[in-house]
């Protein structure tokens, strides 16, 4: 993969996103978005990203998962992309034992409604079991058919509470990646909850009236530092961290 910034090289997704640091916060592990998007800010071509992907998008995919302790999705993104347990390869298993990490991440799903098809093949590995992050007042009947499927975590009432769930997560490791979607990615970025944002934008326009990267209700303006953007394909590979804020001298 050709990298174009911060320097023009050659890249292995994987070896360099290994390479990154990613530093838990005070309290809180580190939080990566990861998102594909058309030209035109469209996440999804008829319900689903896969069209928007490239075999460069699904390396860039795994080579995120392969850093990460927990991958985290709400529930609408499960239900439409079909959620499996990770497929992660015997070498990277190896590399993330070396760092100390499990190796396979846990995929967390947020969801209130529990409204989850139990014979989804994410919920068919007893060994990796999923993690469901929902509230006190989940529909007690379809918590229990996740009882022995999934390890139900209750975190809020009414809605999850994010700030505290990221905080839990960090019980499983450092590195929480969030694979969307918009409405996920919405409250995360408003709370202030994210570090990092990968975004691979696919040469395509949609139009049509898919979600972008976030929406949420609150408008959050925050500024991006770009880390790095590599190419192939046509397909660009963007890696953004949060700006700090600008001290008050700055701002005068
Ligand atoms: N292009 C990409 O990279 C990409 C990535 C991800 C997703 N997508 C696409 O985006 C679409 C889904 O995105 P979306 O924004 O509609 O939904 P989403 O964020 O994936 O999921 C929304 C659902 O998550 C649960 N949820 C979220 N926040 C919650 C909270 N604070 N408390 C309790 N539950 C919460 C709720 O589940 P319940 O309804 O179960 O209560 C809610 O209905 C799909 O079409 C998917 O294919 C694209």
């Amino acid at each position: 993969m050709r990298q174009l910034l911060p320097t023009p090289a050659t890249v292995d997704p994987g070896l360099a996103h290994s390479a990154l640091p990613r530093k838990p916060r005070p309290g809180r592990p580190w939080v990566m978005l990861n998102v594909v998007t058309s030209v035109d800010g469209a996440t999804a071509v008829g319900g689903v990203s896969a069209p928007l992907g490239s075999p460069a998008d699904r390396e860039v995919f795994s080579s995120l998962r392969a850093v990460a302790d927990v991958v985290m999705a709400g529930a609408a993104t499960v239900r439409a992309e079909r959620y499996r347990p990770p497929r992660t390869s015997p070498q990277v298993q190896e590399a993330r034992r070396q760092r100390g990490q499990r190796p396979k991440p846990r995929i967390a799903v947020v969801t209130a409604s529990l409204d989850l098809d139990p014979e989804l093949e994410l919920f068919g590995d007893p060994a990796e079991r999923p993690i469901l992050l929902t509230t006190t007042d989940a529909p007690p009947s379809k918590a229990k058919v996740f009882e022995e499927r999934a390890e139900v975590i209750r975190c809020g009432t009414g809605r999850v509470d994010l700030r505290r769930t990221v905080e839990i997560l960090g019980d499983f490791g450092g590195v929480v990646l969030c694979e969307g979607g918009s409405s996920l990615n919405g409250q995360l970025l408003v709370s202030g909850l994210v570090d990092e944002v990968n975004l691979t934008l696919s040469p395509a326009v949609v139009a049509g009236s898919s979600p972008r990267l976030a929406r949420d209700q609150t408008e959050a303006h925050q500024h991006l530092e770009m880390s790095h953007l590599w190419e192939q394909d046509g397909m660009l590979f963007a890696r953004y961290l949060m700006a700090e804020p600008a001290s008050q001298d700055e701002q005068l």
